[in-house]
C-alpha cells in the first residue's frame, strides 16, 4: 500500500470581520500534547533549512505568514508541499528527512513538537539516514 508522506491537517479557523484567528487544539488539529513550540522567521533569500530527520519526534508545521515549501523523504520516495496558509498544518513524524525551501521573505513557520529539544534525536547526515530508514 502506498501512503502519502504528506499528512495535512485542517486548522480550524475562527476569524470574523475583525480578522483571523486560528486554533491548534489537542485532539482536533493537534494529535499530540505539545512540549515545545518554535518558529522560523526572517529567513534570508535563497536559504534552505532542515536537512535532517528525527528518530522519535512528532511535529506539526504551520506556516502562519508567507509561504515555504517542505519536502519529505522516507529513504525511498520524496514528496513536497507548499505551506501558505494558517489553515493548513503538515504533520511530520519520525523517520522522515525534511528540507525547507523557497521561504518567502515574510515567512513565519511555527512548529509544534511533542518533546523538548534533544540533539541526540537528530540524524543530520543523509547517507546515515538512508541506512537508518532501510533497517
Ligand atoms: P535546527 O533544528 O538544525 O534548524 P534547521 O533544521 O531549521 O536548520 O536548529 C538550528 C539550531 O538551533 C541548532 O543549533 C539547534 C538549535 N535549536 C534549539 O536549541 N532548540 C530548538 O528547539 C531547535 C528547533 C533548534
Amino acid at each position: 500500500m502506498n501512503t502519502s508522506l504528506i499528512q495535512l491537517v485542517h486548522i480550524p479557523q475562527r476569524g470574523d470581520a475583525r480578522g483571523g484567528l486560528s486554533v491548534a487544539e489537542l485532539g482536533v488539529a493537534l494529535p499530540f500534547p505539545v512540549r515545545r513550540v518554535y518558529w522560523i522567521h526572517g529567513t534570508k533569500p535563497g536559504v534552505s533549512r532542515g536537512f535532517h530527520a528525527h528518530k522519535k519526534l512528532h511535529q506539526l508545521c504551520v506556516c502562519v505568514a508567507g509561504s515555504v515549501r517542505l519536502s519529505l523523504f522516507d529513504g525511498k520516495s520524496e514528496e513536497s508541499v507548499v505551506l501558505d496558509s494558517s489553515a493548513k498544518g503538515l504533520l511530520v513524524g519520525p523517520g522522515l528527512w525534511r528540507e525547507m525551501h523557497d521561504f518567502s521573505p515574510d515567512c513565519v513557520l511555527m512548529v509544534f513538537a511533542d518533546a523538548e529539544y534533544d540533539e541526540a534525536d537528530y540524524i543530520r547526515d543523509k547517507l546515515t539516514f538512508i541506512s537508518y530508514a532501510s533497517t
